[in-house]
């Protein structure tokens, strides 16, 4: 079997034109814009790069954007009082501090002064538990980009085995507890996972978010699975750098039923994901009607 190509940069620019026509119709019938804040602490190059890419799809979509760099001395203080402004501003509906930050502040601490409204990376705990107990929240943006490439996929997701790769709180953990609300059976596998070929070959859908270079090989693959790679790790091969994602996509590919490349798989639709998360925290600011399958 050779798997069909999820193509999630495609996917991402419809959704990417469903939050513009949204935005589009806030502005002209409610004369509201949403607004999305970032706040880049030091000059880690990689961040830099994100935010700016942040930036320029945000204003694309027609929101307003809200660049906020600070130099890698700040403050804890300093960067408090800053979130307190953005807390308050009713021009700002979305706020992301990118990580990671400068050893000298406390992430879990700057994440929680964020309003849980305007937590448009859904991790401040709040938010955390909210999805945890299967109440309405802010949804982090790469699990949100894989659950809806899933369910165009799937359509119903209900009794799948999933397995996740992984158990970090930015993707591992999210992406289970959303398997799970949408009726997979859900099991999260990590680097002290006995057997994880044998896990991972029960898999239905198969999602890779542990940050190793081409770890799941095809033997580890159930055939005709849905094989989802968050993976982006920068390699040297044949004395070139090169993207590569967590899963070895040739030999997966031959037995996958679906598969998504690395890149233009997942990562284009982490952004797009943040964009319709400030979308929603605006609607929800507002009080008006969400926008459809923008949401978990
Ligand atoms: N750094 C790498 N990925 C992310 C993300 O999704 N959100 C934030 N805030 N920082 C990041």
């Amino acid at each position: 079997m050779t798997a069909k190509v999820i193509d999630g940069k495609a996917f991402a620019a419809r959704v990417r034109g469903q939050v513009a026509a949204h935005v589009a119709r806030l502005r002209e019938e409610q004369g509201i814009t949403p607004g999305l804040a970032v706040v880049l602490v030091g000059e880690d190059p990689a961040s830099q790069v994100y935010v700016r890419n942040k930036h320029a799809s945000t204003i694309e979509v027609g929101m307003a954007s809200f660049e906020h760099r600070l130099s890698a001395e700040t403050t804890e203080a300093e960067l408090l009082a800053l979130i307190a402004r953005l807390n308050a501003d009713p021009a700002v509906h979305g706020i992301l501090v990118q990580l990671p930050l400068p050893k000298h502040l406390n992430s879990d601490l700057v994440i929680n002064s964020i309003d849980p409204a305007k937590d448009v990376d859904g991790f401040h705990i709040s938010n955390v538990g909210l999805l945890g107990t299967g109440q309405k929240s802010m949804v982090p943006c790469t699990p949100l980009g894989c659950l809806m490439m899933l369910r165009d996929h799937h359509g119903s997701l209900a009794g799948l085995n999933a397995v996740v790769v992984g158990r970090s709180n930015i993707v591992g953990k999210p992406m289970a507890q959303l398997l799970l609300g949408d009726s997979c059976t859900v099991t999260i596998a990590h680097s002290r996972t006995k057997d994880l070929a044998a896990v991972c070959r029960g898999a239905d859908i198969l999602v890779a978010a542990v940050g190793r270079p081409e770890m799941i090989t095809g033997d580890m693959v159930k055939p005709g699975a849905t094989v989802i790679d968050v993976g982006i790790n920068r390699i040297e091969r044949d004395g070139k750098g090169k993207l590569v994602g967590d899963v070895h996509y040739h030999s997966a590919a031959e037995v996958a039923g679906a598969i998504t490349p690395v890149p233009g798989g997942v990562g284009p639709m982490t952004i797009a994901c943040l964009l319709a998360n400030t979308l929603t925290a605006c609607c929800r600011a507002k009080g008006l009607p969400e926008p459809e399958g923008l949401t978990a």
